[in-house]
C-alpha cells in the first residue's frame, strides 16, 4: 500500500471564499483539530497577503508539532522572505511558492514568455531553498499548460531544489483522464521526477475535483491538497473527506492515508460552524442527508440489509446513524419501523391502516415528524378502544 500525503489547505485556499474569513484564535484552533484529525501537511495562510495572515502562519507554526506547516507565496523575492519570517518557529516548514504557467497566465497575466516564466520558476524556488530544505513549487494553471513545457518547467525546479511539485487544475478544467495522463506524461518526460513528490490540487468547477485527484494518485501522484467540505475559490477545492473515503472504499487501489475518518464529520461541522458556511445536505460523506433514506423502496432493503444502500457505515466517519425519514414516498416498513422506534407495536393489518392515514399528512407534509406519528397512534389506539364490545 502507497501512502497519499493529504495536504490541507482549507485555512488558505479555502479561507479565500468571500464570508469564511478567519481570525488568528479560530485559525490556531482549527489547525490543531486538523493535525488530530491526520493532515500531513497544513498550509497555514499567505503571510504577505496581511499581516492578519502573517501572525496566524506564526502562531500555527508555534503551535503544531506533528504536522508540515506550509506557507504560500508568490514566485516574489519578498512574498518568499515574509513566508519565511511567519514559519521562523516551525518544526516542518515547508514554503510553496510557484507562478503561472499556462499561456493564459504567461501572455495574459505576466505578457511575458516561456522562457522568462522558467527562469522566475527556477529562481522563486531558490530563494526559498535559502530558508528551508522542504520547498513545494505550483505551476498554477497547469491543467491549462502544455504537456511539453510543463515538463521543462517541473524537471528544472525539481534540479533548483523543490522537493514538491503541485500540477494545479486551478480552473477545475480538467476531465480525469486528462488529468491522469497529465500525471502520467510527467512521470514518463521528467527525468529527476524520482526525486520529488507529485501534487494534485484541483478544482471543482465542472464538480470533478475528487475525481481528478483520484484519477492524479492512480496515475503518480503521492499528495492530494484538499479542503474540509470543499471550500475554495469558486466552486471549491476537492474535499478532504471525499477523497480520503474513495482512497478507503477502494482499498484495491492500493493507497492508504493518515486521516482518522472517525473525526470527518465533526471536523466538518466545526468548519462550518467556524467559517459560519453550512454544508449543503446532498453533500458526500458529510452532508446532512448522506445517511438519510427517504424513499419506500430504499427503505424496504436498507432496514432488510443496511448494505443494500449504504456502502458506508456512518460510525466510520463519526456522522450520527442512519435515518429513516417519513415522507409520502416512504413505505409501510419505514412507517412500522418508526412506531416501534416510538415504543408501539403494531401489527401488519394495523400497519395498512395507519399507512393510508399517514399518507394523508405526508402528501401535505414535507415530512412526517415523531409528534405527528405520537399522535396518530394514539388516535389510531383510542379508536381501537372504543369499538371493542
Ligand atoms: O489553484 C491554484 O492554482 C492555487 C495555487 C496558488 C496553488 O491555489
Ligand atoms: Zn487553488
Amino acid at each position: 500500500m502507497d501512502k497519499v500525503i493529504i495536504f490541507d489547505t482549507t485555512l488558505r485556499d479555502g479561507e479565500q471564499v468571500p464570508g469564511c474569513k478567519l481570525n488568528t484564535k479560530e485559525k490556531v484552533e482549527l489547525a490543531l483539530k486538523l493535525e488530530d484529525l491526520g493532515v500531513n501537511v497544513l498550509e497555514a495562510g499567505f503571510p504577505i497577503s496581511s499581516p492578519g495572515d502573517f501572525s496566524s502562519v506564526e502562531q500555527i507554526s508555534k503551535t503544531i508539532t506533528k504536522a508540515v506547516v506550509c506557507a504560500l507565496s508568490r514566485a516574489v523575492q519578498k512574498d518568499i522572505e515574509v513566508a519565511a519570517q511567519a514559519l521562523k518557529y516551525a518544526k516542518r516548514p515547508r514554503i510553496h511558492t510557484g507562478i503561472g504557467t499556462s499561456d493564459f497566465h504567461i501572455k495574459g497575466k505576466f505578457n511575458s514568455t516561456q522562457e522568462d516564466i522558467l527562469q522566475r520558476a527556477v529562481q522563486c524556488v531558490k530563494w526559498a531553498r535559502n530558508f528551508t530544505d522542504d520547498v513545494e513549487f505550483y505551476a498554477e494553471d497547469a491543467g491549462r499548460t502544455d504537456n511539453e513545457y510543463l515538463s521543462k518547467v517541473i524537471e528544472a525546479v525539481i534540479k533548483a531544489g523543490a522537493t514538491t511539485v503541485n500540477i494545479p487544475d486551478t480552473t477545475g478544467y480538467c476531465l480525469p483522464h486528462q488529468y491522469g495522463e497529465k500525471m502520467a506524461y510527467l512521470k514518463n518526460h521528467v527525468g529527476n521526477i524520482d526525486k520529488a513528490v507529485i501534487s494534485c490540487h484541483c478544482h471543482n468547477d465542472l464538480g470533478l475535483a475528487t475525481a481528478n485527484s483520484i484519477s492524479g494518485v492512480i496515475n503518480g501522484a503521492r499528495q492530494i491538497e484538499c479542503t474540509i467540505n470543499g471550500l475554495g475559490e469558486r466552486a471549491g477545492n476537492t474535499s478532504l473527506e471525499e477523497v480520503v473515503m474513495v482512497i478507503k472504499q477502494h482499498k484495491a487501489l492500493g493507497f492508504y492515508t493518515d486521516i482518522d475518518a472517525t473525526k470527518l464529520y465533526p471536523m466538518s461541522r466545526l468548519v462550518s460552524d467556524t467559517m459560519r458556511m453550512p454544508v449543503q445536505p446532498n453533500k458526500a460523506i458529510v452532508g446532512s442527508n448522506a445517511f438519510s433514506h427517504s424513499s419506500g423502496i430504499h427503505q424496504d432493503g436498507f432496514l432488510k440489509d443496511t448494505l443494500t444502500y449504504e456502502i458506508i457505515n456512518p460510525d466510520e466517519v463519526g456522522a450520527d446513524s442512519s435515518k429513516i425519514v417519513l415522507t409520502a414516498r416512504s413505505g409501510r416498513s419505514a412507517l412500522a419501523y418508526r412506531f416501534q422506534k416510538l415504543g408501539f407495536s403494531f401489527d401488519r393489518n394495523d400497519v395498512d391502516i395507519l399507512y393510508s392515514r399517514f399518507l394523508k399528512i405526508a402528501d401535505n407534509k414535507k415530512e412526517v415528524e415523531d409528534g405527528d406519528l405520537n399522535e396518530m397512534a394514539k388516535e389510531y389506539q383510542l379508536s381501537a378502544m372504543s369499538v371493542q364490545p
